[in-house]
């Protein structure tokens, strides 16, 4: 069989992590699938730049995105560009192209998933958001499919990497915001713009992502109440230690018989608490299904490599499906419209 052709949409920290893990894992995703897989095209913005940067990768860069989206030959586009215009335009139109479609991009997904979702199902193609969430964790897939058996009440979790890691510095070496917020920042953990990290809007399109699928909704960005970590000093921080506990930015989502509740904010933890041991850039989610019981996932929460991780799993998955002509199998429809309950003023 000839190798599956992918589009890459972005050559950042993520999509040159994902060039790199497909490049380093060749011969075993080839023993996973029977089949190769070949980035044919990446998408860039200054063509210029990114040939002067890689020259071995040249042939591969364009600036126009038609020649990844319009390709017949190309079957799978990867978005890791990020922002919501034009990278909905070029997902949507992928899609309606017939190609299975990755993404990274929780803005994305979290805003405008009831158009995402409806495109997959009319169009029977793959739409999966591995990477979205929680970086390197496989929670998508796991909530979906995995715990499938499960109805949940809650979710809870530690879902950005930079706000972890400069809470983290901040609480146990006393290091100053400006200072912790760089070092994410060139670390490739914070967002192209980090006021959505430090500002908790980040952390809030993850829970709406998340929510959406445990409790079988649409849940998304404007419903969760979002605080950042903006207006935590070291005051804050050594109040916490005195009372036995440590500063978290955690996102909780809870559904009763009145509805849906889903809030961003700083809390402080008891240091015993499971949370409460997960640092730097890791990340952590607990839910607890009615079969199952209580379950933890923990893992690097951003980064180049756990992100290509999760989306390098979502590629395997696409070729299979391309593979056995069982693409667009998870559908969406039948989830339910519920009410969100406010929160704060
Ligand atoms: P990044 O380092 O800023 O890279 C973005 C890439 O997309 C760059 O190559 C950029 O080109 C290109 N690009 C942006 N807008 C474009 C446009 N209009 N046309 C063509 N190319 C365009 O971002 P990143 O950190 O890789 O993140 C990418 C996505 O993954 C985002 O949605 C982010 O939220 C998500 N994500 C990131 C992480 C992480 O740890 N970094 C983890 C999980 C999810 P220029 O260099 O020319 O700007
Ligand atoms: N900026 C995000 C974070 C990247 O720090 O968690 C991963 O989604």
């Amino acid at each position: 069989m000839a190798a599956v052709k992918i589009g890459l949409l972005g050559f950042g920290t993520v999509g040159r992590g994902v060039y790199k893990v497909l490049n380093s894992h060749r011969e075993k995703i080839y023993n996973t699938l029977g089949v190769e897989v070949e980035i044919a095209r990446v998408l860039v913005r200054n063509l210029e730049k990114y040939q002067k940067t890689y020259p071995e990768l040249s042939n591969l860069f364009t600036e126009n995105p038609r020649e990844v989206i319009d390709d017949p030959e190309i079957k799978i586009v990867v978005e890791v560009m990020g922002g919501i215009k034009p990278a909905l335009d070029y997902v949507l139109q992928a899609m309606r192209n017939g190609k299975s479609v990755i993404t990274a991009n929780k803005d994305m997904v979290a805003e405008h998933g009831r158009e995402l979702f409806a495109t997959h199902e009319e169009q029977g193609v793959d739409f999966l958001f591995e990477a979205s969430v929680a970086g390197g964790i496989p929670i998508i897939r796991t909530l979906k499919e995995s715990l499938a058996g499960n109805n949940f009440k809650e979710v809870i979790g530690i879902i950005n990497g930079t706000t972890n890691y400069m809470l983290t510095k901040m609480s146990l070496y006393g290091a100053p915001y400006e200072e912790v917020l760089k070092e994410a920042q060139e670390k490739g953990y914070a967002e192209a713009d980090p006021t959505s990290d430090v500002e908790g809007f980040d952390a809030a399109r993850k829970l709406a992502i998340l929510a959406s699928i445990a409790f079988n909704s649409r849940v998304t960005f404007k419903d969760v109440y979002a605080e950042g970590i903006t207006r935590i000093t070291p005051i804050d921080i050594q109040y916490a230690r005195e009372l036995g506990g440590v500063i978290k930015l955690l996102g909780i989502a809870k559904e009763d018989e009145e509805g849906i509740e889903v809030r961003v904010h700083p809390t402080i933890i008891p240091q015993s608490h499971p949370l409460a041991a997960v640092n730097d850039v890791f990340n952590a989610i607990f839910v607890e299904g009615d079969a199952v019981g209580p379950l933890m996932f923990y893992g690097r929460g951003a980064g180049e490599f756990p992100t290509a991780s999760a989306v390098v799993g979502d590629i395997i998955e696409a070729v299979k499906n391309i593979s056995h002509h069982d693409t667009g199998r998870i559908g969406c429809t039948c989830y339910l419209e519920k009410p969100v309950k406010p929160i704060g003023e």
